[in-house]
């Protein structure tokens, strides 16, 4: 028999292993728990019960300005659920919902930090700074249930939030996403909605793509063509790259540009939802807008008559990087016209863009039309340059002497490591995490955004269904991305940042689609602490964030629901069709028939042969009775072509 004391002891330690359980679980089982933040916070602690929204709600804030965007977006979503009104106010004693800034620094928080407590009797975030108590209100809305995402007033849900405690701060301070406005042009209203969707995800930088071969999207005053020439091509649909050389007479009335009205009113929305943009001038190369635009800019002026590229093939690649220019894209560092141009161009977006850092390119620079320029063969000898990497060198140290001398720090793409670092340059590794690697070891500050984790203009999922992509980034690889490397220091590692291309992006749905989920793989990355980071657990928050979505009305892409195809030959020489998932409990349903499968077809469960004379392979995904992935279609040509590929 077990004593009595015994029992109790144990009870007890059963009781607190339970609650140890509680608090670990405190975010990890949102279907248990209703509880699915992402990015997953530092801490979070489930207590018991419920704090029931009021009809109506009351809101303590403070009234400085920096408050207005906080309160502003609080209110909005409330206003979905309560249907009284919503009060807000500078002291409100019986308040039911508490935003206060800390009257002494809370050093365990940060900048960006916060604290956020829901008891049954009201809601209170505390933190350090106007921004830290912005994402604690991100994070309450995410403790809300899904329909405070709608758009409209919404009835019949309890509207109710768990009572917890949560600390939370960000892991980096630099938590960026890439905007390519160049190879399509996004309009301003545009670029506020991207903002409005990264920062419910904690994100902070949004770095504007601002000039490339397709497009001269930022208003330079002295420069006018840049805008009235450069900032415009052909309407092209179809496949980016591939598209037939737009005929001289077509309409050039495709593209856009923002004036420095529209800069700045951007600048401010940012600001006020605590977003830094980084503007990007990408110089030498990919810079054929400007080229056109100011033709004595390159090495070739009067050479031929270029224009800005609507999509059609301008780059050899089959030599791999640097690529061939087949028209000549390029600034020609051998010109001090383009140093005159630039100092222009550099001191107006300084003045414009309050952030520390510009961006001035410095990637894929093709060298053939400088191997064949007098004037560089001059700037060689001259200078003692070896090589066109030591020519984009000099270059790049000259465009950092100018970028400091307005007052602002110099960041470029890792190529700039190629021809000699400039002294104080930050590098931004794309061409995966070596080149950061490298620079931090230079003591060059760094911001990882590999291809191999970041870049979310891949596809996403089979080429099958998505838009076709020369590579592919899977939310699961994209969960991997860990921007600290072990053999550097770190203060020298700022972060890291997503980065959307846009050249085969037309529209802002389809931006959307490509950066969501993907985004919240890089947010969590980007916020959470290391040790918080498990895919199963993030995949179940990211289904929540897809109801949300839904209710929202917004895109993403439901790719990592739908399947892996690996196709071989066996060892009889049979094609071979081993069909996987990215997630946990997803079925997969196909067809060899033609007709259409669900889930009352037959279930994959081993590889598939496919029949003598079958033509088309399709698969459907459920999770349960719910139809998660879109039907795809593998027709027999492709399930060969795929084995042949793979033997
Ligand atoms: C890049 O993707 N060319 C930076």
């Amino acid at each position: 028999m077990l004593s009595k004391k015994f029992l109790v002891v144990m009870k007890k330690i059963v009781k607190l292993l339970c609650s140890f359980l509680i608090t670990a679980a405190g975010y990890s089982q949102p279907n248990d728990t209703g509880i699915a933040i992402i990015p997953a916070p530092v801490s979070v602690t489930k207590t018991s019960g419920h704090f029931i929204l009021p009809q109506k709600v009351s809101i303590e804030a403070g009234s400085q300005g920096e408050m207005k965007q906080v309160i502003a977006f609080l209110k909005d979503r409330l206003s979905v659920a309560a249907t009284g009104n919503v009060t807000v106010a500078n002291t409100l004693p019986t308040a039911t919902i508490r935003l206060q800034l800390n009257n002494t620094a809370d050093n365990s928080i940060g900048k960006e930090g916060y604290k956020l407590s829901v008891t049954p009797k009201n809601i209170l975030i505390k933190a350090n700074e106007p921004a830290g108590l912005f994402y604690g209100v991100q994070t309450l809305v995410q403790l809300f249930p899904k329909e405070i995402e709608s758009a409209a007033p919404v009835k019949n849900v309890k509207w109710q939030v768990p009572c917890v405690n949560i600390t939370d701060y960000p892991r980096f301070g630099w938590r960026g996403l890439m905007f390519d406005v160049s190879r399509h042009f996004f309009t301003k209203e545009d670029v506020k909605k991207y903002i409005d969707d990264m920062v419910r995800y904690k994100f902070n930088l949004l770095h504007l793509h601002l000039t490339d071969d397709e497009g001269w999207r930022i208003e330079i005053k002295g420069l006018p063509k840049l805008t009235e020439v450069g900032a415009w091509n052909v309407k092209k649909e179809g496949y980016f790259g591939t598209f037939s050389p737009p005929a001289p007479d077509e309409p050039r009335n495709y593209g856009g540009f923002y004036t420095q009205d529209d800069i700045k009113e951007l600048v401010q929305y940012a600001k006020e939802r605590f977003v830094n943009i980084l503007p990007e001038i990408d110089v030498p190369g990919h810079s054929l807008a400007a080229v056109v635009s100011y033709p004595e800019l390159s090495c070739t002026p009067g050479v031929e008559k270029y224009v800005v590229r609507s999509g059609e093939q301008i780059m050899d690649w089959s030599q791999g990087a640097p690529p061939i220019a087949l028209v000549d894209n390029t600034l020609c560092p051998a010109n001090e016209k383009v140093y005159e141009f630039l100092d222009k161009v550099i001191t107006q977006v300084a003045q414009l863009f309050p952030f520390e850092y510009i961006h001035v390119g410095g990637d894929e620079t093709p060298q053939n039309f400088w191997k064949q320029s007098e004037a560089i063969k001059g700037l060689m000898q001259k200078e003692g340059l070896k090589d066109m990497h030591e020519v984009q060198g000099y270059f790049e140290k000259r465009l950092e002497k100018i970028v400091l001398s307005k007052g602002k720090k110099f960041m470029g793409w890792d190529e700039i490591l190629e021809g000699g670092l400039a002294p104080s340059a930050a590098v931004m590794s794309w061409r995966g995490v070596k080149g950061g690697i490298q620079a931090a070891r230079m003591k060059h500050e760094v911001v990882m955004s590999p291809t191999t984790f970041a870049y979310i203009d891949y596809m996403q999922g089979d080429s099958l269904i998505e838009p076709r992509i020369y590579a592919t980034l899977r939310l699961n690889k994209a969960y991997q991305f860990e921007p600290m490397p072990d053999s550097v220091e770190a203060k020298y590692i700022l972060g890291g940042q997503g980065n959307l291309w846009t050249e085969q992006i037309y529209n802002m749905r389809h931006a959307q689609y490509m950066t969501w989920p993907r985004g919240f793989a890089l947010a969590e990355s980007l916020w959470s602490p290391k040790e918080k980071k498990n895919w199963n657990n993030f995949f179940h928050r990211v289904e929540d964030h897809f109801e949300r979505f839904d209710i929202a009305e917004k895109k993403y892409a439901p790719s990592v629901y739908e399947p892996i195809f690996t196709v071989s030959r066996n060892a009889d020489k049979q094609i071979s069709i081993v069909l996987s998932t990215e997630a946990e409990g997803i079925d997969i349903y196909y067809t060899f028939d033609n007709s259409f499968p669900d889930r009352f077809y037959p279930k994959y469960t081993a590889a598939l042969i496919p029949p003598k004379d079958a033509v088309m392979l399709k698969v459907v995904t459920y999770r349960g009775k719910k139809q998660v992935g879109r039907l795809i279609t593998m027709r027999d040509e492709e399930w060969r072509k795929r084995a042949d590929r793979n033997r």
